[in-house]
């Protein structure tokens, strides 16, 4: 007993120690510090690509200004990116971002149902916050909540809070299908807030393409028009010439020397262009399957899979098939107050698979549909559709870098999942 009483109050001295000398440093340093002056090519920090399509790469970053500009901050605005810190929108806009402009930024260190189901909604409120920037994964987490399923004082989860502080919703990571983001405008944001998709990448540091609040009309689903300094063009995968108006490519920036595209930075995504010029993110080119000469993208058939009332999350992969080149794989978890026997199960997988016939047609419909309780995903929340790619094509004893899976149990219950229907 002496023995413990000995240790801890020698940790308290350790601590009055540790405070005393902060007080002193504080005490000795100014409340203006000069700034350096340096160059836009100098080093600010380095960071891994998330490693959703493959090992993780390495980029260097320099210097940006997207944070005044397409979340319009003003002075006394309190800004909440709430994603992960050591992921590159943690650093761009947590840190580096708010901290230039002199605004008040949010760390928030958990996940959004812990330790509470509305643990984002208590944190907007208790902070009075005016921004909120999040992932889409998080955001189709809170819809599959439910109306019905989660009461918290007697309310859906996100009625007893007052969100009327909110001016602007972010949005990074994936395409948001236009559910989710119907669901975000009308209960986070309360249809005031403008939403921003943001499309960028670990490459370019911060936002390359996002509507930008109040300036333009929104569409659910797309990321829009370009930042300041970007050039956007779609280029054909196969030829390499420019797309012009409207039609679909892959995405690059025309700005520097890189590779397969000379002159063009290539991000690795599919997109579109519609009659208003505005750009709409289909997904990694990878994710595009190709079924009897069809070029479908994941995400149309993911977002017409979570039209239907139970589906919470959908991750859509092609593998290769015999007759029509590629075939249509679809994961899907349901809603939580979706109940079902498994019983059910083949006529819910049938209902799902009219469901994509009705929506995009008969040469979309997924030859399989697993039903499982969750997705493989990245730390930073993006589903990663590669292991589930091998899992599919037999190759689940090779599934590559697994070092950034959030949850590597998931892995293994995919591929039970799998075996048993094979
Ligand atoms: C990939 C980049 C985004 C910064 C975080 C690090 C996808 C990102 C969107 C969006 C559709 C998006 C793309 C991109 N992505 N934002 N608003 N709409 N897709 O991200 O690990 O470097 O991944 O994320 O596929 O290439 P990253």
């Amino acid at each position: 007993m002496q023995g413990r009483e000995r240790v801890e109050e020698s940790r308290c001295e350790e601590w009055r120690y540790g405070v005393g000398l902060f007080a002193y440093e504080t005490e000795n340093v100014a409340g203006y510090c000069v700034p350096e002056s340096m160059s836009s090519e100098d080093p600010l920090f380095i960071l891994y690509t998330s490693g959703s399509t493959g090992k993780p790469k390495e980029v260097v970053h320099t210097t940006a200004l997207t944070v005044k500009y397409v979340f319009d901050v003003h002075p006394g605005d309190k800004f909440a990116c709430m994603t992960d810190i050591g992921w590159i929108t943690g650093h761009t806009y947590i840190i580096y971002g708010p901290l230039t402009l002199g605004t008040t930024t949010t760390v928030f260190e958990s996940t959004p149902v812990y330790p509470s189901l509305a643990r984002y909604w208590e944190t907007v409120e208790k902070h009075g916050l005016t921004h909120f920037y999040s992932a889409p994964t998080a955001i189709r987490l809170l819809r599959r909540l439910g109306k019905s399923f989660v009461f918290i004082r007697g309310h859906h989860h996100l009625q007893p809070f007052t969100l009327s502080t909110l001016r602007v919703l972010g949005s990074v990571g994936e395409p948001i299908n236009p559910e989710a983001w119907e669901w975000y405008n009308e209960y986070v944001g309360r249809k005031e807030c403008s939403i921003v998709d943001t499309f960028w990448q670990t490459e370019t540091g911060s936002i390359v393409l996002t509507p930008f609040p109040g300036a333009i009309e929104t569409k659910p689903g797309a990321a829009q028009v370009p930042f300041f300094g970007q050039a956007p063009v779609l280029v054909e995968a196969t030829t390499g010439k420019l797309v012009e108006g409207t039609g679909e490519g892959v995405l690059c920036t025309s700005n520097t020397y890189m590779k397969p595209y000379p002159g063009y930075f290539y991000t690795g995504d599919g997109a579109a262009r519609d009659e208003d010029g505005d750009i709409w993110i289909k997904g990694r080119v990878d994710d595009v399957i190709n079924v009897s000469g069809h070029r479908l993208s994941t995400a149309e058939i993911e977002s017409a899979l979570i039209l239907h009332k139970g589906v919470a999350e959908t991750a859509v992969i092609g593998t290769a098939d015999d007759l029509t080149g590629q075939a249509v794989h679809a994961f899907v978890t349901m809603k939580p107050e979706f109940s079902y026997s498994s019983s059910d199960e083949a006529s819910l997988v049938k209902e799902l698979v009219i469901q994509v016939r009705k929506v995009i047609g008969p040469f979309a419909a997924p030859k399989k549909v697993y039903i499982v309780g969750d997705l493989p995903k990245t730390r930073s929340g993006k589903i990663m559709r590669r292991i589930m790619r091998k899992i599919v094509a037999g190759e689940g004893d090779q599934l590559g870098d697994l070092s950034t899976v959030a949850e590597p149990s998931v892995v293994d219950q995919i591929k039970q999942k799998v075996a048993e229907s094979q």
